[in-house]
Order: structure tokens, then C-alpha cells, then sequence
């Protein structure tokens, strides 16, 4: 008797410790990568992309983050539903503006601010090649822009927007990051 009872109440420890390993999961993240620009023969190459300002940026010698650890200088994206996110405590939500006034301007909003009026939300995707692309068009990277680094729009139909020059088409190469830094990356200087 003694032992039957044991070993009923041994299985029902069992099912009792399996049912709330197997229902609590663990919260998931999400799928978190970096981005590198790439075009072969241009100064550009292998830019790694910054957040700051409220812009995205590649080759920012420092985009001054504040990170849960060391900002290792360059912005951590993920996708959710077509819209591109920054990997942080806070909502930090990408916006695109192809108006006349945005001209393909790239920005980011945070904690659900609204963003512009003419700001798109979605439209971001990762193509076969593995560059992270808007509406199915590649980036732009114009020179430069703050600290010497170049600034990146999205493609409005206008090859150097807001009154850049010498801005050139690159492939944004997303670089899979398993291990993230969580950050809020600045809204002003
Ligand atoms: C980061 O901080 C340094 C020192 O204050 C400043 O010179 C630099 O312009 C800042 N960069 C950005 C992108 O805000």
C-alpha cells in the first residue's frame, strides 16, 4: 500500500513539475539583426548602419545610445508585420516619408508617437539576397552627413534627396544578431 501510494504520488509530481515547463514559455524575442551597407567601390562598403537623431545613419563614429550594456555603435533592427522596429526597452518604430517634403526620408518614433502626416509604417521586407528593403526598392546613402557619416533615405524616386549630392544605391545586408543589445537611441543632441 505504502509503496503504491509513493509511486502514484511520484507520477503526479512528474505531471505536475512537465504541465508548467511545458505551458510557461519563455518570453520570445525577436528575430534581432544588424544592417551593413553594401556597394562595391564606394566608401560606403561595409558601413555598418547607426541609429540617432532620430535618423539612420552608417559609419556614425559614435550614435551615443543608451544601451542595457556597452552600445556597440551600430543599431539593432527587427520586423514585425512589415514594420521595422529598433531593439530597445522603449517602442522604437521606423517610419518612411516619400512625400514631396520627406523625399524618402527615414526616422524613427518612440513609445507610439505618431510621426509624420505623410509617414509610412509598413512596406519593409527581407528580400532572397538578404538585403532589407522598402517596398521592394533598395537604400540610398548619401556622404557627408553628421560626423562624416552618411545619412540613409529610402528610394523615393529621387537620387539625392533633400538637397544631398554624390549620394549612392546600396544593398542594406542584414546581419543576424542572436545575442542583442536592448537600447534607446537618441531623439536629439
Ligand atoms: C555623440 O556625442 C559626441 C560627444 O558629445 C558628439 O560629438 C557626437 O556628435 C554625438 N553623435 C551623435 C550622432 O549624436
Amino acid at each position: 500500500m505504502k509503496l503504491n501510494y509513493l509511486a502514484v504520488a511520484a507520477s503526479l509530481g512528474l505531471t505536475a513539475v512537465a504541465q508548467p515547463t511545458g505551458t510557461c514559455a519563455t518570453p520570445s524575442k525577436p528575430d534581432t539583426f544588424g544592417l551593413v551597407a553594401i556597394r562595391s567601390g564606394d566608401a560606403v562598403q561595409y558601413a555598418g548602419f547607426n541609429a540617432a537623431l532620430r535618423s539612420i545613419f552608417a559609419g556614425l563614429p559614435s550614435q551615443n545610445a543608451t544601451c542595457d550594456g556597452t552600445d556597440d555603435g551600430y543599431a539593432t533592427f527587427y520586423l514585425k508585420d512589415g514594420a521595422l522596429f529598433l531593439y530597445g526597452p522603449n517602442e522604437q518604430q521606423l517610419y518612411v516619408d516619400r512625400s514631396g517634403m520627406g523625399q524618402g526620408k527615414i526616422g524613427y518614433t518612440v513609445s507610439g508617437e505618431t510621426g509624420p502626416r505623410n509617414g509610412e509604417r509598413t512596406g519593409w521586407a527581407i528580400n532572397e539576397d538578404n538585403h532589407l528593403q522598402f517596398d521592394g526598392s533598395d537604400l540610398i546613402a548619401c556622404p557627408n552627413s553628421i560626423d562624416g557619416a552618411y545619412s540613409i533615405w529610402a528610394s523615393a524616386g529621387i537620387d539625392n534627396p533633400a538637397g544631398n549630392s554624390n549620394c549612392v544605391g546600396i544593398a542594406a545586408r542584414v546581419e543576424k544578431e542572436a545575442e542583442p543589445t536592448s537600447c534607446s537611441y537618441s531623439t536629439s543632441q
